[in-house]
């Protein structure tokens, strides 16, 4: 960990004069990230990048941009989904309406995982589902609304698919223009908004919160108070599924009752 005064100059200038709270993040996932940049400008060290990053407006909006966290993909971990589909049974055949909250759900993926998921088993009802999809990122949001995903080199969104073997009925591959385009009937359920889970008020009303992936990147204070805002947003019974490397603090243990470690599964107490 950076305990050098030049890396926690940098923190404030971020802080203060770039707008990004770096009070939020924890230390070893803000050094990955300056220190990427800091190879590319072909910075010896964190004073050198810091002489650059004050003058270079280019730089800053390099380094913000750096910054977000938005790695995502179609059922993210298959092996949970297999969680999530028994926890969407549970709900259909218990609840009359089923609820879902998808915070932090980057470019929309994940809550077009969930909406085909629901149209795909025959034991969920998928007309009494709906699924609000929440994040920080406009960005992300405007290409989630859009629900076209580019091909790539680097994004295998076929082998992401796949883990439904008839994904063709709800997303239609343009072989001629590389890219998925999210269908209608799989759009329709999901409805998108920007919230900042540090924050942004609590929700109610949900019977299942998917947060996975946020919190690795979250200093312990901030994670506490978000899965607070979760657990009051949650109906009493309702899930909570997070990250497959991701825990729930000690001091939350009474809140959330794992129901499927394996899985990272819990249910509001
Ligand atoms: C690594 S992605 C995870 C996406 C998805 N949940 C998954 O597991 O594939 C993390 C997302 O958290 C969002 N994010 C970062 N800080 C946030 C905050 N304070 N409130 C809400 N979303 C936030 C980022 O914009 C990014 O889209």
């Amino acid at each position: 960990m950076p305990a050098d005064d030049s890396f926690r100059a940098l923190l404030d200038y971020m802080e203060t004069e770039l707008g990004f709270s770096t009070s939020h993040y924890n230390d070893s996932y803000l050094d990955r990230r300056v220190t990427a940049r800091l190879r590319r400008t072909k910075c010896d060290d964190y004073s050198e990048y810091f002489d650059q990053l004050r003058t270079d407006p280019d730089e800053q909006a390099a380094l913000l941009d750096s910054m977000s966290i938005n790695v995502t993909g179609f059922f993210r971990n298959p092996e949970v989904w297999d969680g999530i589909r028994d926890v969407l049974r549970t709900l259909s055949a218990r609840e009359r309406q089923v609820s879902i909250w998808s915070a932090a759900c980057a470019d929309g993926r994940e809550p077009y995982s969930l909406s085909m998921l629901v149209h795909a088993d025959p034991q969920i009802d998928e007309s009494a589902v709906e699924i609000r999809a929440t994040d920080i990122s406009e960005d992300a949001l405007d290409v989630a609304r859009d629900g076209v995903y580019e091909e790539s080199r680097t994004t295998d969104l076929g082998g992401e698919l796949e883990y439904l073997s008839n994904y063709e009925q709800y997303v239609d591959h343009d072989r001629e223009e590389g890219v998925y385009r999210v269908r209608d009937r799989v759009k329709r359920p999901v409805t998108f908004e920007r919230h900042d889970l540090i924050s942004g008020a609590s929700k109610s009303g949900f019977n299942l919160v998917t947060c996975r992936n946020l919190f690795i990147y979250i200093d312990t204070e901030y994670k506490r108070s978000m899965l607070e805002t979760i657990a009051q947003s949650l109906e009493e019974d309702g899930y909570l599924v997070i990250g497959k490397s991701e825990t729930i603090p000690p001091s939350l243990k009474s809140t959330f009752e794992a129901t499927d470690n394996r899985h990272r599964i819990y249910q509001r107490v």
